[in-house]
Parts: structure tokens; C-alpha cells; sequence
């Protein structure tokens, strides 16, 4: 079993984000727990030098995202930053660069990542958990996207998302009001994947990522560009992206891996190659 990151390998932002690797696991912290983890321009910076460490890292072979302490995942951007940063639209798109960018390369991440939620996921909090593969939550999560609290228009990506994980009614419903439901509402509709206790979310959420790990990477990837692929508009897919991946991994080392320890009656060892 893994042990929750207790200190970093590596942290951004004065700490508030931290980067560690154990067992073939990245994870990165949102490591702002007085603020519920409100993500500062700083901390999306640093998100994204954390990412880009994980994904250079050849021993790591998948990504946990998960919030500090016990009250939050993420809040959301931090909106004390406003005032300075987002205050009209030319602000806000200058601001949207900075922070689009890190979203950006999680959105094309070539690794598995897995968003582990506890307590409040919120507006930009959804959206990072949205850019996961796969979201586990505690029972005490809540969920919301408060945008029309505050005036502030969500954006295509984060609602391309919403869209297609929860259908056109309910992203309009949680936009329209900005209300938040909690995990039992957001397993229902489609928002996470699976509600484990409070106490067993750490556990439930590094077994699924040990399971990943010790899984054949090329095959691994060739699920998630081809997954990637089918979410797009049809004229948009690069089906050849889905041929070579395909290529790549029925001439790997791996497949042939995988079928030996099969007969063999053991565990595979994968290389990823
Ligand atoms: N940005 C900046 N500060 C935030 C924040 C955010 N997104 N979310 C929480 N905080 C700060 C609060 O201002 C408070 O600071 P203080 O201790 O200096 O007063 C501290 O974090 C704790 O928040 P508090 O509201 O007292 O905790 P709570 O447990 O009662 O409620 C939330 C937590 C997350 C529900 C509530 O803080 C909230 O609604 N935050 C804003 C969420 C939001 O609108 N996000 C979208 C941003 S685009």
C-alpha cells in the first residue's frame, strides 16, 4: 500500500505545490489548505512544472492529483487574485494564458492521471478533476461550479468537459445556480467514477494507480490516445495517432511479455517497450 505523500520530493509556488514519486506513482499536492487550496497564478505555474517533471520521468507511470488537508481538494482559482489580475476581460485573458497553459498539458497528458477529491471541488478544482482520466472521491466531497456567484463565464474547455461527463441538462443546472451536490449526487450523474469513506480514500485511489502501474504502458497509451480520439468530432480524430500506438504495442516487448507470463503462470514485468 502507498503512503500518503507526507513530505515532497519536490514543491513550486513556496511550497504549495509539492511533487512526489513512490512505486512507479507521481503525485501532486494542492498544498494551500488555509485557503481550501485555491490555486494562485504561482501554484498553476508550478502545476505545470510539476506535471512536466512527472511526465519526463521515465520511473513514473501515472499521476495522482490530489488537495492538502481534510477540507478541499481545490476552491477554485484564488480570488483574492482578482482584483489585480482578472478584474475585465483583457485582464482575465492575460490570466487565462497563464493558467490555460497548465490546463493544456493536462489535457494531453501521455500518462494516466487520477484526481483524488476530498472535501470541496470547486470551479477551477472541477475543471482540473475534469482534465483527469479518472476521479475518486470521498463521501464528504461537494461539487460546484459557482462561476454566476461571482460573474464570471466558465469557458469552452471546462464546459466541453462538464458536457460530456454529465449531459447538456445538468451542466446547465450547476451553472445556472452554481449550487453544489455532494459525492452520492455526483457518482449518479457522472462526475466521479467512484465514492469510497473519508478514510479510505487514499488507499482506494494508490491501489488503483499501483494497478496502472504494474499495467503494460504501451497499452495504457494506446487506450487513452484512442479514448482521446473517440471524444472528438469525427473530422477532428487522427486515426493514425490510433494506428500507430496499435503498432507500437502489438511489436512490443511488452505484448510478448504479457502472453509468456500468462502460460508461465507468473506476474509480468513490463518495460514499457
Ligand atoms: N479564493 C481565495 N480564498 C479562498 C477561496 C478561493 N477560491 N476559497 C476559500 N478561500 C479562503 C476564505 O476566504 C477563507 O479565508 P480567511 O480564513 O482568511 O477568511 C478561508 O479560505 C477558509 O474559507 P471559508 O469560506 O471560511 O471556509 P468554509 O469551509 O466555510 O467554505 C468554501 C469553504 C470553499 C465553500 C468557501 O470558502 C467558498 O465558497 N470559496 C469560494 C469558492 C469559489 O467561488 N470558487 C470559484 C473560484 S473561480
Amino acid at each position: 500500500m502507498l503512503d500518503v505523500p507526507k513530505s515532497a520530493d519536490k514543491s513550486y509556488a513556496d511550497g504549495k505545490i509539492l511533487q512526489s514519486v513512490a512505486e512507479g506513482v507521481g503525485t501532486v499536492t494542492f498544498n494551500n489548505p488555509d485557503k481550501r487550496n485555491a490555486m494562485s497564478l504561482d501554484m498553476w505555474e508550478g502545476l505545470g512544472a510539476a506535471l512536466i517533471e512527472l511526465r519526463d520521468d521515465p520511473e513514473v507511470r501515472v499521476v495522482i492529483l490530489t488537495g492538502a488537508g481534510d477540507k478541499a481538494f481545490m476552491s477554485g482559482a484564488d480570488i483574492s487574485q482578482f482584483e489585480k489580475n482578472r478584474h475585465n476581460a483583457q485582464a482575465s485573458e492575460e490570466y487565462g494564458k497563464r493558467s490555460d497553459a497548465q490546463r493544456a498539458l493536462l489535457a494531453d497528458y501521455p500518462k494516466p492521471t487520477i484526481a483524488c477529491i476530498r472535501g470541496f471541488c470547486l470551479g477551477g478544482g472541477m475543471q482540473i478533476a475534469m482534465l483527469a482520466d479518472i476521479r475518486i472521491a470521498a463521501e464528504n466531497s461537494q461539487f460546484g461550479i459557482p462561476a454566476a456567484k461571482l460573474g464570471i463565464a466558465y469557458g469552452y474547455e471546462g464546459l466541453n468537459h462538464l458536457v460530456s461527463l454529465v449531459g447538456p441538462s445538468w451542466a446547465r443546472l450547476l451553472l445556472y445556480t452554481g449550487m453544489r451536490i455532494d459525492s452520492a449526487e455526483a457518482l449518479r450523474i457522472g462526475l466521479v467514477d467512484r465514492v469510497v469513506p473519508d478514510t479510505e480514500l487514499w488507499n482506494a485511489t494508490s491501489d488503483i494507480a499501483r494497478t496502472i502501474s504494474g499495467n503494460a504502458p504501451l497499452a495504457i497509451q494506446a487506450a487513452k490516445i484512442t479514448i482521446a480520439q473517440v471524444l472528438k468530432d469525427p473530422d477532428k480524430r487522427d486515426m493514425k495517432a490510433i494506428k500507430a500506438i496499435g503498432t507500437a504495442c502489438m511489436d512490443s516487448d511488452d505484448f510478448r511479455e504479457g502472453r509468456r507470463a500468462f502460460m508461465d503462470k507468473r506476474k509480468p514485468r513490463f518495460t514499457g517497450r
